[in-house]
């Protein structure tokens, strides 16, 4: 966390929904009826998926098909052999106009893992993921879901040197930065994934269609780090959100769902077992 977000007053919960354009009052509405398609079998609604049940198949996309000697060397890394080989990297040509390659920003041992797209200008400035304007919205959403950057949040993205002109990343740039991305899931072992926007769910979830199609569905990412399956769900970008503010209620819904699988997730590894948290789907 940057010093002058510590220094930042906590913001109320009227200013946050007033903030991410939900206020006055918003209710989690039933989930849309989930819509499978490319070999993508959906899971979709909080009642009818429970952790340690079988989640969509999930096409591993870029960071299955990054392989090879530099993939092998990264997958044995700690967090700072990691943090070393991100600032050298010279995988792809996002090396040649960033000021500085951005790991990630937040707690090792979070539950919640937060994915977007790539470093904008102050973000290649700082060195942290999310500073700029979206970042602002994305500090919102966290708090409306009673988190904050650096406690029990990480927050990564898809590419990890700035796009020249905050274009989105190309699927070889995106390829050439899986195998840092699945490191840092690996390390981390999250209890859940929030992939913001279709950058990164194309990193994590490979080409598996619109964005609007994917939100709803839960999917599950496996690490080869005894993890298991962590359930990863798809929402919009905070940028997008910024633009198109009649989908910040939609961005709420993800964040309600969010929050209840996170629920679930805690409350079956308490050992209360699916289900014990009946009041998860509904509570703002
Ligand atoms: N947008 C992103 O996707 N990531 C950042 O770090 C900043 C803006």
């Amino acid at each position: 966390m940057s010093g002058g977000d510590r220094l930042r007053p906590p913001l109320t919960r009227p200013q946050i929904l007033r903030e991410m354009g939900l206020s006055p009052l918003w209710r989690l509405r039933a989930p849309a009826s989930p819509l499978p398609q490319d070999g993508v079998t959906a899971v979709s609604g909080l009642d009818q998926h429970e952790p340690g049940e079988a989640h969509a198949a999930v096409p591993q996309g870029p960071l299955a098909a990054a392989v090879g000697d530099r993939s092998v060397e990264i997958a044995a890394m700690g967090w700072e052999e990691l943090r070393q080989s991100v600032a050298d990297c010279r995988a792809c040509s996002l090396c040649q106009a960033r000021r500085q390659a951005v790991l990630g920003v937040g707690d090792l041992k979070a539950d919640w893992l937060f994915i977007g797209e790539g470093p904008g200008a102050e973000e290649d400035a700082r060195g942290e993921p999310f500073v700029g304007p979206a970042g602002k919205l994305l500090d919102a959403m966290l708090a409306a879901i009673d988190l904050q950057r650096g406690d029990d949040v990480y927050i990564a993205n898809a590419v990890k040197c700035r796009p020249p002109g905050n274009r989105t990343p190309e699927a070889g740039e995106i390829a050439a930065c899986a195998p840092y991305l699945r490191r840092q899931i690996a390390l981390l072992q999250p209890r859940l994934i929030v992939l913001l926007g279709r950058a990164a769910a194309h990193a994590l979830l490979g080409g598996v269609g619109s964005l609007a199609s994917m939100r709803g569905q839960s999917f599950s990412y496996g690490t080869s780090a005894g993890g298991g399956n962590i359930p990863v769900i798809v929402s919009y970008h905070p940028a997008y959100l910024l633009r198109t503010l009649p989908d910040k209620a939609r961005a709420w819904e993800d964040l309600c769902r969010a929050r209840a699988l996170m629920r679930a997730a805690k409350a079956a590894a308490a050992g209360f077992g699916p289900g014990a948290d009946p009041g998860a789907a509904t509570a703002l």
